[in-house]
């Protein structure tokens, strides 16, 4: 029953988010844009490697990750690590040795990488959404990756600014490589097998880890800022306790430009290794309209938060426990006064909003359909691919997720009222055998986002 109901939902978003999104504004997307270098893993390959480089040795890293990598065997490891969990993981690439290893291993495709640089492709160059974007180093192939659109970066010149597509920017800088290696569920090296299709990424760029701003950000970011509707911001999740303070006081002036101009900002909260990193972020939340983030990354936050008890239960479960998470992004809206929370998981998707409408649903609605797209097709070319998705199943999963909601908080349809705030609930389609699985989140989160202010 419930069902036939997600499915007239799922029909009915597709077209009204497809004749609005044009009227959206400009959105700025800063911080990291990359190339990602996609190498889809083979068993013998792997086993080679492996061997050759010494089993034992690459077997140390299987159940503690590096805290980055200085040699292959801690490459290898790592890698090994994501496939025996099914998780994703990232780790910065020190030494020149590794990186040469990598380049020479090669890669199957080159794409647009960085949350940034992705949201940029889809948001501009799939759903003609103008878009600025920030890209720490433009090489001519960085340049390339880009799709046609509405896609500006800034350029100064001759004391003016102009903006410009990337691929007129003519710069030649560094090429910032993120090595992907991908595998599917089943995979098998060794005795290891995935659990869930994801992948490993090794990183070999020493700007976005960093979050190295480029000047024309730093010096002119009121000129760039004017204009601009809507905001996201992503790429802080590599900073560490040793070099997050000067880019972080920088965004946070960012943050009070925007905030002077009511611009809402939304933060794309990737995985943050770093403690201290990620209390800093969570100083910063307030700054913030919006916050997107999965199971694992919510309770991160919780844990540094002191709730050590909500962060387990938020790990224990396939599916996560709704109402552990809901209970989670009430305690973080209430802490940090951050207006919306977009919790994302494989299977469902929940967004907490201080403010109330049909519009935040069906915007979730319109991202999960966004987000099946790109892992049955791989990319989203057009708004008009999002549609291709309609065939794919709702997730039956998501079931005993709903009636625990209805049962707890009586939502209907999707909505409830919970302590002051406004709790909406999707089930996700899941695509069995997804192309590739790096960019999903981003294409969830911006999606989201966007698609709920073109509803609005
Ligand atoms: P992240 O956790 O940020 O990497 O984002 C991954 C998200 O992508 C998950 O939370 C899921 O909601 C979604 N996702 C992953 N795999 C699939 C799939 N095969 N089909 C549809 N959505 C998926
Ligand atoms: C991270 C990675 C980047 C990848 C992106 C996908 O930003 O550094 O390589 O493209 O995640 O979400």
């Amino acid at each position: 029953m419930i069902y036939v109901l997600w499915g007239e939902l799922y029909a009915s978003v597709f077209e009204r988010v497809k004749s609005s999104i044009g009227n959206t504004g400009r959105v700025l997307l800063a911080y990291n844009t990359n190339i990602d270098a996609v190498k889809y893993l083979g068993r013998k390959d792997l086993e080679e490697r492996v061997e050759k480089a010494g089993k034992d040795e690459v077997f140390r890293y299987i159940d503690s990750l590096p805290g980055r990598i200085e040699n292959v065997p801690q490459l290898l490891g790592s890698i090994l690590w994501s496939v025996k969990r099914g998780k994703a993981a990232e780790l910065f690439v020190e030494s020149c040795s590794t990186r040469f290893y990598m380049k020479r291993w090669g890669w199957d495709e080159l794409r647009m990488g960085g949350q940034a640089g992705i949201m940029a492709n889809l948001l501009g160059g799939a759903y003609g959404v103008p878009v600025i974007v920030h890209i720490p180093q433009l090489s001519n192939l960085q340049a390339s990756l880009f799709k046609g659109g509405p896609i500006y970066t800034p350029k100064a010149e001759n004391g003016k600014l102009r903006f410009v597509h990337p691929r007129d920017f003519a710069g030649d800088e560094e090429n910032c490589l993120h090595y992907i290696y991908e595998f599917p569920r089943g995979f098998r090296v060794f005795e290891v097998e995935a659990p869930r299709e994801n992948r490993f990424i090794g990183s070999a760029d020493d700007y976005n880890p960093n979050v190295y701003i480029r000047a024309e950000f730093k010096e002119r970011f009121g000129e760039i800022a004017e204009g601009v509707e809507l905001a996201i911001i992503s790429g802080l999740q590599a900073l560490t306790a040793e070099n997050y303070r000067e880019p972080l006081e920088v965004i946070e002036g960012h943050l009070e430009t925007l905030n002077e101009l009511e611009i809402p900002v939304h933060l794309e909260f990737a995985f943050t290794p770093d403690e201290t990193v990620r209390k800093a972020l969570l100083g910063l939340l307030g700054k913030f309209w919006s916050v997107g983030l999965n199971e694992v990354e919510l309770a991160s936050v919780m844990d540094v938060m002191g709730e050590k008890s909500l962060a387990e239960k938020l790990l224990a479960r396939d599916p996560v426990d709704p109402i552990a998470v809901t209970e989670a992004m009430i305690k973080l809206a209430e802490r940090t006064g951050v207006r919306r929370i977009h919790f994302h998981t494989y299977g469902y998707y929940l967004a907490l909003t201080d403010y109330r409408g049909e519009f935040v649903r069906d915007a979730l609605l319109f991202s999960a359909l966004a987000a099946a797209a790109k892992a049955k097709l791989g990319d989203v070319r057009s708004i008009d691919d999002v549609i291709r998705a309609m065939d794919v199943p709702v997730n039956e999963k998501a079931k005993p997720v709903e009636d625990a909601l209805v049962k707890e908080y009586g939502m209907k349809n999707g909505i409830a009222e919970v302590n002051g705030y406004q709790l909406a609930f999707i089930p996700t389609k899941i695509v069995m055998k997804p192309k590739s699985t790096v960019g999903i989140g981003d294409t969830i989160s911006s999606s989201a986002f966007v698609g709920e202010f073109a509803l609005h």
